[in-house]
């Protein structure tokens, strides 16, 4: 293993970022390197492997971005207390948090300062906007990067052999959502409103692709931003168009506020969407006027069978750790942390360059979120699609397929 000198400066007090873990900015006494030295009061022989994290923990997402976090700090806990070794080495796992804002501009800075940092790997981002751009810098520096939640297809097809992803991705999940749409649901004239983000635009243009194959029409097409909070004008042309469902590329922060818009003007369609909107804080967003199996999304992945339990465990022991209920990809985001430093344990090594063949051949690790086996682009394989609707203010699960 490589050790590193430390560059304490002459205050004696470490140069990290303030968004950094304090924890972790307290046991480093300095930034920037594979392993480190181990904290005082730590035993000698402990090194310290880091991985960055990336997320929205401010802005409209930051419900989600924290969700993301919460699930990285349980796995680095858990690992920690299992108390790991790699090629033979007492290691502690430390969390570098950064927060992208969801913006592609923040997301690209804070990927350097963790390339800078010179982290083992990253996980996140959480946003296919912010992913995208950040991959390339990942790659450039030849460090491995897991998103748990971006699902635009583009994230993975640009030839980077860093890039992973645990969750399906839009081309699957727009096309099943439009199948559905009409196929299961009998819709007929169907309205499609996106967020223009990378996330949205790509979601929806999938979901319209499968909905015209399916047969069904697509009668208004609306655009809006991951910003915006007045829909009254988009919906008003809308609902003169009379759809019998409303598909929104976009996250929950956006569907929130357009449903209760959408009550407001008596607009009584189903409405869908991605991912992006199938978390437990939906219902509140909307100000809790969602009805019974009115609203329809699909998460990007799902466990069935004895899995099922698994995965409500970690949503239990999740909750009484952090007081709060799992929103949506916080199951995701622990697989990915323990998927890569799994492969850091088979490769015997923390080093990029070691490890990054093994997590590329990974085949069948048992995650919480289901079997994780990569292919040869860095996607998940045979993964999974959860279709769920809100009954009483809760998500509630339809069918898992894949
Ligand atoms: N799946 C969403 C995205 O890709 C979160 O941005």
């Amino acid at each position: 293993m490589e050790t590193r000198k430390n560059h304490t400066p002459r205050n004696g007090i470490p140069q990290c970022g303030k968004l950094w873990l304090l924890a972790a900015c307290i046991a480093l006494a300095a930034c920037g390197n594979r392993q480190e030295a181990p904290a005082a009061g730590e035993p000698q022989d402990v090194t310290v492997v880091r991985i960055g994290h990336v997320a929205p923990t401010t802005g409209a997402n930051a419900h989600l971005g924290k969700d993301n976090e919460y699930g990285a700090l349980l796995a680095a806990a858990d690992l920690n207390a299992e108390g790991i070794t790699i090629g033979g080495q007492k290691v502690r796992i430390e969390l570098l948090l950064e927060d992208d804002a969801s913006d592609p501009k923040q997301g690209t800075a804070v990927a350097q300062k963790l390339v800078d940092a010179k982290v083992s790997g990253v996980v996140g981002h959480l946003n296919s906007g912010t992913s995208i751009p950040a991959s390339r810098i990942y790659h450039e520096a030849g460090i491995p990067q897991i998103t748990p939640a971006a699902t635009n297809p583009r994230l993975t097809r640009q030839g980077f052999r860093t890039t992973f992803r645990v969750v399906a991705d839009d081309t699957r999940l727009g096309s099943a959502l439009g199948q559905y749409a009409v196929t299961t649901l009998q819709s007929k004239a169907i309205a499609v409103i996106d967020d223009r983000t990378a996330y949205g635009q790509g979601v929806a243009e999938e979901f319209i692709k499968a909905v015209q194959q399916a047969g069904g029409n697509i009668v208004a097409r609306e655009f809006t931003t991951d910003k915006a909070v007045d829909f009254a004008p988009i919906l008003t042309s809308i609902k003169g168009k009379q759809p019998d469902l409303i598909f929104l590329g976009g996250l929950d922060a956006v569907a929130g506020p357009m449903l209760k818009q959408m009550k407001a003007l008596a607009i009584d369609a189903k409405f869908m969407g991605g991912d992006g909107i199938c978390s437990s804080a939906l219902y509140r967003l909307s100000g809790n006027t969602i009805a019974d199996d009115k609203v329809f999304c699909a998460e990007a992945g799902g466990v069935e069978g004895v899995g099922v339990a698994t995965l409500e465990a970690f949503k239990a022991r999740f909750r009484a750790r952090f007081g709060t209920d799992v929103q949506l990809y916080a199951p995701y985001v622990y697989d990915a942390v323990r998927v890569m430093v799994a492969a850091m344990q088979q490769a015997g090594s923390a080093d990029p360059a070691h490890y990054l063949p093994v997590l590329a051949a990974t085949r069948d690790y048992p995650g919480i979120t289901g079997p994780i086996s990569f292919d040869e682009k860095g996607d998940l394989r045979n993964g999974a699609l959860t279709f769920k609707t809100i009954r009483a203010g809760k998500l509630a699960t339809l069918a898992v397929v894949r």
